[in-house]
């Protein structure tokens, strides 16, 4: 399972791309909104730091404004990933964009029915949001692992990221449902390296090599 970030803060894509762990980044309109800068500049910054599939999503809810801005979108980097809602205008736009060679990430996925619309339209990608159903009482996981036994059951060819993700056990457990991508927020990448006894086990090495130095 790969990587992504899930965030539109350049500071924290330089970071994550410097530990060598992440293969995309995953924005969307509430997390570009957080920034100061305008996301227009923000983009083509975030194509230079990751080389691999970026994804920025389109705020028109119809058909012609999403294709619109989904071609300029796409004009900013070949590694940018249009995100698109899953609702008819949105794969009506996916099906178009598909035969033009622009890849889709369908967004705001919450049950199998629309994972396999967006598949079937020709998405790319599909974004299952596990800790928004987390939040209403279901099991986000079990959603993101029916996703992925339907998509390879009936060998479509469509990856799935699962997004929404809230807390580092989310990611093995994704993982281990077979996403083929996590895309996570920096907050939940940094608590990834995290165990108390690799901090203990550190400071053990350190303490006793000090105290070996000193007796020498
Ligand atoms: O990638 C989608 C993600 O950003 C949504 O996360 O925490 O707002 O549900 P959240």
């Amino acid at each position: 399972m790969q990587l992504y970030l899930d965030t539109a803060n350049v500071e924290e894509i330089r970071q994550a791309a410097d530990w060598g762990v992440i293969c995309g980044v995953t924005t969307n309109p509430s997390l570009a909104a957080k920034e100061n800068e305008d996301f227009g500049k923000i983009l083509p910054t975030i194509c230079d730091l990751v080389d691999g599939p970026i994804s920025a999503e389109v705020i028109s809810m119809d058909y012609e404004g999403m294709i619109k801005e989904a071609r300029e979108l796409a004009k900013v980097h070949q590694n940018v990933i249009i995100k698109i809602p899953v609702m008819p205008e949105g794969l009506r736009a996916v099906k178009t964009l598909a035969a033009e060679g622009i890849r889709v990430n369908v967004t705001l996925v919450f049950s199998v029915n629309q994972a396999l619309l967006a598949a079937r339209a020709g998405a790319a990608y599909v974004s299952p949001f596990l800790g928004r159903l987390d939040d209403i009482g279901q099991t986000g996981v079990a959603l993101v692992k029916d996703i992925v036994d339907m998509i390879d059951l009936h060998e479509l060819d469509t990856e799935v990221i699962a997004a929404s993700i809230r807390h580092p056990e989310h990611v093995p457990a994704v993982a281990l449902a077979g996403a083929h991508i996590a895309t996570v927020p920096f907050k939940v990448l940094q608590q990834m390296f995290k165990h108390p006894l690799t901090d203990g086990g550190i400071d053990k090495f350190l303490e006793d090599w000090k105290k070996a130095q000193g007796g020498k």
